[in-house]
């Protein structure tokens, strides 16, 4: 099938340009202008901006966490990714104890291949590193599972030591892998979080009280340094501090390939959305910060200290109790209620796959802070590029993938469960005007979404084989 898309302004993360492009099977085959294909559906894009689809590399879609489950699975998800204008994204398989890597990647394919509507991959999540599991890394870069995320925190969960750190590091260099990193000091934390527990203090506030920047930046130094030692390539998820922002800039500048993401929710809220009475919406780990906060990291995605703006997408109901309707369908899970009378027991996690894109159009792009191809640089290319996608998906290119959006610049919504599209009873950003969304939104060539039309299938998503030694940004 062939699609023609005439009159649109291309947006990528170097140029802004007026062409056509040409859709053939599941590739980008021509871009140009006045392009003519007789046997092409022609779809006039006068007045629309064409995106390269986004790539949303942090995600936690049907984990088990925090005593209960996050409430979207890949088919979920994907819808609202796809609304929103991602058409790929890498999920985060967590090892379970005694489990073998290969062993957990087959669980993840079971959950995922099925129900996936946009394509996807997987990172590893090492919980459990024994000689066994540690031998195994490099068959899994070599199949296409090129990165290993380690939690320097969630202490007696899935945090790991140093050793385990280090070591894989070590494995996933010698292997041209990957490592992430989670960082903050469970250990400090865990201290903390005990004596607020023991002094009564349990609101949502404590949370993040318990959780200081500190705790971030030392993390954040003592993975580069060990990055470094190791002779390792580092990517720091989720950064959400200016102290954090701090260390990746030292390592950075001392030559250390240290590389770090933030994600979308710690530009726009603070520790006080924490204090209103429905505070637990917002708990994350790290947690809100400062307005301060906020401001270094705009500056840090304007000065390529960071060089992602990612999800984190780990949504939990807000009130499990109550049922939403799914497609026809009632749907509950138990959520954040579970930590009504203790912080400490609130599942960790926020929404936001299906707010990304649309929020930094108006909030970011729209308010100055980065333009519109810095924001398919962070969203779409430097993913593609960090994660072994690049060119497949991440760019408008002439053999890419035809994974791209067609935004409508002038179309208002407003945002909310409605338009996020997550399988959730809330939404951060509920009530938030937009004016930018997209119109249509094609993965591998097929139209997926049509306006408010889904043409989503489950199973329709492929699974993506990434290569090692990708590009260190
Ligand atoms: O609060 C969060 N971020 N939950 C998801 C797991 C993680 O730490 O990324
Ligand atoms: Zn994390
Ligand atoms: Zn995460």
């Amino acid at each position: 099938m062939k699609t023609l898309i005439r009159h649109g302004t291309l947006i990528t993360a170097a140029e802004t340009y007026a062409a056509d492009l040409l859709l053939d099977g599941e590739k980008i085959a021509l871009i140009g202008m006045n392009l003519h294909a007789d046997d092409a559906q022609v779809v006039d894009a006068t007045g629309k901006f064409i995106l390269p689809g986004g790539v949303d590399v942090h995600t936690h879609l049907d984990v088990p966490f925090g005593g209960t489950r996050v409430s979207d699975d890949f088919y979920t998800g994907h819808k609202a990714a796809a609304f929103n204008g991602t058409t790929s994204h890498i999920d985060f398989a967590r090892q379970d104890k005694g489990e073998s890597l290969h062993q957990t990647v087959a669980r993840w394919h079971q959950m995922a291949d099925r129900r996936a509507v946009i394509d996807y991959g997987f990172h590893l999540a090492i919980t459990d590193l024994t000689e066994e599991v540690l031998n195994e890394i490099p068959a899994l870069g070599r199949e296409g599972v090129t990165s290993l995320k380690l939690f320097m925190a969630y202490k007696g969960f899935i945090q790991v030591d140093d050793t385990t750190l280090f070591r894989t590091m070590l494995k996933a260099a010698e292997a041209g892998m990957l490592t992430m990193v989670h960082a903050e000091n469970g250990d400090a934390i865990d201290v903390l979080v005990k004596s607020a527990v023991a002094q009564g203090r349990l609101t949502p506030e404590w949370h993040a009280l318990t959780r200081p920047a500190w705790a971030e930046a030392e993390a954040t130094l003592r993975a580069t340094a060990l990055a470094a030692m190791a002779g390792a390539p580092l990517y720091v998820v989720h950064v959400t501090c200016a102290p954090a922002v701090d260390q990746i800039a030292y390592g950075r500048a001392h030559g250390l390939n240290v590389m770090g993401e933030t994600c979308v929710q710690y530009f726009f809220f603070t520790i006080d959305e924490l204090r209103r009475p429905d505070g637990a919406k917002w708990v994350c780990s790290p947690p809100l910060r400062t307005a301060a906060d906020q401001a270094a990291l705009w500056q840090a995605i304007r000065n390529d200290t960071l060089q992602v703006i990612s999800t984190d997408h780990s949504p939990f109901f807000y009130d499990g109790a109550h049922r939403i309707e799914y497609e026809g369908q009632p749907f509950s899970l138990p959520g954040k209620e579970l930590g009504r009378d203790d912080f400490s027991k609130i599942p960790n996690g926020i929404p936001g796959i299906g707010n990304r894109m649309p929020i930094l159009w108006t909030y970011g792009v729209g308010q100055g802070h980065l333009t519109l191809n810095r924001l398919v640089e962070v969203c779409c290319t430097n993913p593609a590029k960090i994660f072994g996608l690049y060119p497949r998906k991440g760019t408008l290119a002439v053999g890419a993938d035809a994974d791209l959006a067609i935004w409508d610049p002038t179309l208002k919504k407003t945002m909310g469960v409605q338009t996020s599209r997550h399988r959730l009873d809330y939404d951060l950003y509920e009530g938030w005007e937009v004016t930018g969304y997209p119109e249509k939104v094609y993965v591998r060539g097929n139209l997926l979404v049509d306006g408010d039309t889904w043409y989503g299938e489950p199973g329709g998503g492929q699974w993506l084989k990434r290569q090692v030694n990708a590009p260190i940004l």
